[in-house]
């Protein structure tokens, strides 16, 4: 994913340039850049393909230096990653952009500059942005006015950063669909996609909103709304604690991972939505044209990123009518396996370093059968990344506690967001339900910000379990892998014995087992398939098992003798195992804490299975 740093000051600002780069790094990225506007000989650049660290030695050959830059590192979608591709992009000596998103109505856009004489010299879609500005600038002659102009004619999704030589006190800054954050100094200030960049310069930060434009001077802020009124925007202090690699508030890192779930799914869906849309060009340069082949899926994974390819295949076939199958990596690789034509390669790995999975996608590679390999991973540097033909990075940021939590969630979107797409593409999805999912998806974060509301009454009900040494999970449908998801997490880290079943198999054995001392917790969203959902419900209370129900809040069902019911909020029922997964996280770890046992290192358990 691409990566925007900023800044104005007295000082020389490419130390900081670069240091904000590095600090995004770890997003994914295959080349780099800087320009520089020095008040005396002007706007100048250095760019290269590969690391932060290539970069940082052609600058040491060659130096460069002024206290008014903009800096970028790119994950290539239009074009590849080579040093002409890379940003900044220049409009003839005046103008440099750096931008993160991808313009979808780049190709007309060309051709008219094209035909007003504008040359291009990169295979982006950025460069259109930087020659249509330069068009707009020769008009008004002024930067801002200038962009709120251009960004009227860009179709797709942005984070922009402008520098000119004709205003060279000024960093002018425009989002829609990818975020920015203004960072503030005393005397200087600061621009970046990610306030993590700047976290060496500031502890003040003023967040751009969607369709506003920002001009950035060294002791003056000014923001316009999408309706062009100039507004002032909250000022938010930055405090020590929010990092990483820290549990801050919390008392374990699952805990506060499981919170930062609606902020992660949040920065998972940025840059990748348009009005009502997915961008299928966020999986890559050639993603549009190889989705149209795409005849079939075959995910491979482990543990729960396994789980989340569960579901995935449920939406797959149901949304975009394309087959699919899913196996674990460790089966998969050993064994011969058929492919069929149009193929597309799915592996799911946070880590992007699990041995199985990676050798699944070695062997999928020396078949040669497939159509091309797609990794969906939250690590952009990643082994696994690095050898597939298409990647969607989930924005997970850096998960510390060994059970998976807001990985999970995140591949649950990213694997929602390709089914869209390739729904799209083959003119499978239907118009007003690919609308009405994008707008769902928009509303998801606030969802599960409501489910994780509801902590207090899991906590509550987690009690329940303390004593017992079986439990049972069910659910139907999509919902069947995040009950295998929720009895994962309650074996992982509570080490009782947990089951997973699809509701419809219980009399086909696990029946046997129902009694007081089993607990039986269960995921019942409103859907077609509830009233069945609540018969299997009966024949556990006619057992005297517990029940521990989560219910959507329009499903009927009520607290009864052995009958507990968490309600949650209602959700589309394609969104549903991505909010149901929430309230399960909380109960294993409830349990966990009050068995004592250690919830972020598991016994036994490694974060990443690099070995067989
Ligand atoms: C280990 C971890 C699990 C994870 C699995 C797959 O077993 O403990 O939490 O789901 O590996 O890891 P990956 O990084 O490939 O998603």
């Amino acid at each position: 994913m691409c990566g925007i740093v900023g800044a104005v000051a007295e000082r020389n600002v490419t130390p900081i340039l670069i240091e904000g780069l590095k600090r995004l790094e770890y997003r994914g990225y295959d080349s780099a850049g800087v320009a520089l506007i020095d008040e005396r000989d002007g706007l100048h650049r250095c760019r290269r393909a590969g690391k932060v660290s290539e970069l940082q030695a052609a600058l040491a050959a060659a130096p460069l230096a002024g206290r008014l830059g903009i800096a970028h590192t790119r994950w290539a979608t239009h074009g590849a990653p080579t040093e002409a591709n890379a940003h900044p992009h220049f409009s003839g000596h005046e103008l440099a952009v750096v931008h993160n998103g991808i313009i979808e109505n780049h190709e007309a856009l060309r051709e008219q500059l094209k035909a007003k004489g504008y040359v291009f010299t990169s295979q982006t879609d950025t460069e259109v942005i930087v020659h249509l500005l330069a068009e707009k600038l020769k008009g008004t002659g002024d930067l801002a006015a200038a962009l709120k102009q251009a960004v009227k004619e860009l179709h797709g999704a942005y984070g922009l950063a402008v520098i000119s030589t004709r205003q060279p006190d000024r960093l002018l800054a425009a989002r829609s669909g990818s975020p920015l954050v203004i960072g503030l100094g005393l005397g200087e200030n600061f621009l970046a996609s990610d306030q993590l960049a700047l976290r060496q310069v500031t502890d003040r930060f003023v967040y751009l909103e969607e369709g506003d434009i920002a001009e950035i001077q060294r002791d003056r802020l000014t923001i316009w709304d999408v309706d062009g009124q100039s507004v002032e925007r909250e000022q938010v202090q930055y405090h020590e604690g929010a990092e990483a690699a820290d549990k801050g508030a919390y008392r374990h890192f699952m805990l506060k991972e499981i919170f930062e779930q609606p902020d992660v799914v949040q920065r998972t869906l940025e840059g990748r939505l348009a009005n009502d849309h997915v961008l299928v060009q966020a999986f890559g340069p050639q993603a549009a044209e190889l989705f149209a082949r795409v005849r079939n899926v075959q995910i491979v994974a482990c543990g729960t990123s396994y789980h989340a390819g569960m579901v995935a295949r449920y939406w797959l076939e149901d949304l975009a009518g394309i087959p699919c199958q899913i196996e674990v990596a460790s089966e998969f690789r050993y064994r011969k396996v058929v492919v069929q034509p149009g193929t597309l390669f799915v592996s799911i790995s946070q880590s992007g370093e699990t041995a199985d999975t990676l050798a699944a996608l070695r062997n999928a590679r020396a078949d040669g059968g497939y159509l091309a390999s797609l990794a969906l991973c939250n690590v952009g540097t990643s082994s696994l990344v690095r050898e597939s033909d298409l990647t969607l990075l989930t924005q997970a940021g850096p998960e510390i506690g060994v059970a998976s939590t807001k990985a999970f969630t995140t591949q649950l979107v990213g694997l929602l967001l390709l089914t869209l797409a390739l729904g799209q593409v083959r003119g499978k999805l239907d118009n007003a339900l690919r609308i009405e999912l994008v707008e769902e998806l928009r509303r998801l974060p606030a969802r599960l910000g409501e489910a994780l509301a509801m902590d207090r009454t899991i906590e509550k009900i987690s009690e329940l379990f303390a004593e017992k040494h079986h439990t049972l999970f069910l659910g139907r449908g999509a919902q069947y892998p995040v009950a295998m998801e929720g009895a994962l997490k309650l074996k992982e880290i509570s080490y009782i014995h947990a089951e997973a079943y699809p509701a419809g198999e219980l009399k086909h054995g696990p029946l046997a087992l129902v009694d007081a001392d089993m607990p039986v917790v269960t995921v019942a969203p409103n859907n077609e398939l509830l009233e069945k959902l609540k018969s299997n419900l009966q024949e556990v209370r006619a057992r005297g098992g517990e029940l521990i129900v989560f219910a959507d809040e329009q499903a009927g069902l009520e607290n009864g003798e052995g009958t507990h019911v968490v309600n949650m909020p209602h959700i589309h029922d394609i969104l549903a195992p991505i909010l149901y997964t929430l309230p399960l996280q909380l109960l294993s770890y409830h349990v966990a804490v009050l068995r004592g046992t250690d919830v972020d290192q598991p016994r036994n358990l490694a974060k990443s299975v690099t070995v067989e």
